[in-house]
């Protein structure tokens, strides 16, 4: 039987996941663990990147951990561990960056926004975050990565890192490929940007249905539908494309046939979007309760997991010391 292929993805340590993380990465990687052979980290040194309050990333990392084993990560069926817990990463990290030229660097979308967000304050850690990232990868010569489309381009670099390092040294690193989730790009209430943290725009997983509900009752939505009588368009609607996340296709069908023909209006519209969408989230509410009671299963798992993690990831890196001429 040949060996199953390797996937590896991470998520960065924000305080909640939200329903982008989830549908746009999260539900996939637990898909994923049947498959596969999988790596999942919480990367708590990408977090440094950017300013921070060291009191608080503790807390946010076990949050980050409690979500996404809630969510059905199980540390059973994959690898699932903190990143800092395993150095490896910082060590081919420092390899790759002396076959990183800088402009590449320069190019990145999310340093450009992230380094305009953080002015004068920017630090080189940002620049090479995603030398970081092509590390965390390609220690563990991972196939393939789901993550969702605001990471395709960090992708697209590690490829090319591991192109320029096989070129350079000798064919060793497989070049990994995108696995794009389906929410690729899950826009927040507002609906202008991306879902993200930063933004304050999210829904989280963990939230309760009470606050989702005051969320999603002012969230925007086709902005010609002044009054209820009037007909919507759906395709202008960010409550429609979550509704896509969540709803079953026939009852999908129905509600756009009802925003167009102005038979449902937009909160009732939302009602049924809270109700599909608790659906999902319920469950995981109720799995992190159980989980937050057994703090020290929950700990275990992640010391097993970065146990397993070191070792695969020591043997890719002894490779490459070799490769680039180290003792
Ligand atoms: P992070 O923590 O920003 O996001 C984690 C995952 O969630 C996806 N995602 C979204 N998908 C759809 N719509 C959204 N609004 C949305 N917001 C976030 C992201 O694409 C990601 O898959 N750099 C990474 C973490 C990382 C990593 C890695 C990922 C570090 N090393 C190695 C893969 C492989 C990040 O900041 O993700």
């Amino acid at each position: 039987m040949s060996p199953r292929q390797r996937i590896l993805s991470g998520i960065q340590p924000s305080g909640t996941i939200h329903i982008g993380n989830y549908f746009g990465a999260v539900e996939n990687w637990v898909r994923l663990t049947k498959d596969y052979d999988c790596f999942f980290m919480i990367v708590d040194l990408h977090a440094l990147t950017v300013d921070y309050d060291p009191r608080r990333l503790p807390q946010r990392v076990w949050d980050a951990a409690l979500d996404n084993m809630a969510a059905g990560l199980d540390p059973a069926k994959c690898t699932i561990f903190i990143q800092s817990h395993v150095p490896e990463h910082t060590e081919l990290c420092w390899l790759l960056t002396c076959v990183t030229p800088l402009g590449e660097l320069y190019r990145m979308t999310q340093f450009k926004e992230k380094s305009s967000r953080e002015g004068e304050n920017v630090k080189a850690g940002l620049l090479c975050y995603p030398i970081l990232m092509a590390a965390d990868i390609l220690v563990y010569r991972a196939d393939a990565v789901p993550v969702g489309e605001d990471q395709v381009q960090h992708l697209e670099f590690s490829r090319e890192l591991a192109r320029r390092f096989n070129g350079r040294f000798g064919d060793y690193f497989p070049e990994p490929a995108a696995l794009i989730g389906r929410g690729a790009r899950v826009m927040g209430l507002d609906g202008a940007a991306k879902m993200s943290k930063s933004m304050d725009n999210i829904i989280g997983i963990g939230e309760e249905p009470e606050a989702v509900w005051e969320k999603l009752r002012p969230a925007k939505t086709d902005e010609a539908r002044k009054r209820r009588s009037d007909p919507g368009e759906p395709g202008r609607c960010n409550i429609y494309s979550y509704h896509k996340l969540v709803t079953p296709e026939a009852e999908l069908a129905g509600i756009a046939a009802g925003c167009r023909g102005a038979t449902i209006g937009c909160i009732d519209c939302k009602k049924i979007f809270h109700r599909n969408l608790m659906k999902v989230l319920d469950p995981i509410r109720e799995r992190r309760r159980e989980l937050a009671l057994r703090p020290d299963d929950v700990r275990d798992a992640l010391n097993d997991g970065a146990r397993k993690a070191r070792a695969v990831a020591r043997e890719t890196l002894d490779g490459a010391k070799k490769l680039m001429g180290l003792l």
